[in-house]
């Protein structure tokens, strides 16, 4: 991991496991979220988020080691991922970010790089 990255800025794996931690307290009482998820267990899936992050932003690249290339858009092909679906994640995503309490400017960075990284992988059409 590069000294001086946003990682270590933002506070390091406990700043990420806290975002992570909060987000899925939010998604597991979701009913257009929650019934996306494969698992019994949301343990696993906030694991391989929370890693997923911590190498993005510069930390440990367990992540890769565990899984291999992220390929995050086949990974969620699985799932209908509609603009409500990115909604909700987002909205999840958005109250965990608060509990952190970061300077705008790590904010900022942060919620544009997960609102980009929504919008991306939304893969399915809108009902009308
Ligand atoms: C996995 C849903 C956005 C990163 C998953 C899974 C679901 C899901 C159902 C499978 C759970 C598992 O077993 O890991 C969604 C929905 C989104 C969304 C509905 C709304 C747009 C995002 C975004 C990111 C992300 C924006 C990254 C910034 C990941 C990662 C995994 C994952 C890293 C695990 C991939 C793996 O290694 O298998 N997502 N996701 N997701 N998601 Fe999302």
């Amino acid at each position: 991991p590069d000294a001086g990255s946003f990682y270590d800025l933002v506070g390091g794996e406990p700043t990420f496991r806290k975002l992570v931690t909060e987000f899925y307290a939010g998604v597991a009482n979701d009913p257009l979220l929650r019934p996306l998820y494969p698992e019994e267990d949301l343990g696993p899936a906030a694991e391989r988020l929370t890693l997923f992050l911590i190498q993005y932003w510069g930390g440990p690249t367990t992540y890769s080691q565990q899984r291999g290339h992220p390929r995050l858009r086949m990974r969620h092909a699985p799932f209908r991922i509609g603009t409500a679906e990115r909604d909700a994640w987002l909205h999840h995503m958005r109250r965990a970010m608060d509990t952190l309490d970061l300077p705008t400017e790590q904010d900022e960075k942060l919620w544009g790089y997960l609102r980009h990284a929504a919008q991306f992988l939304v893969n399915s059409p809108d009902q009308s």
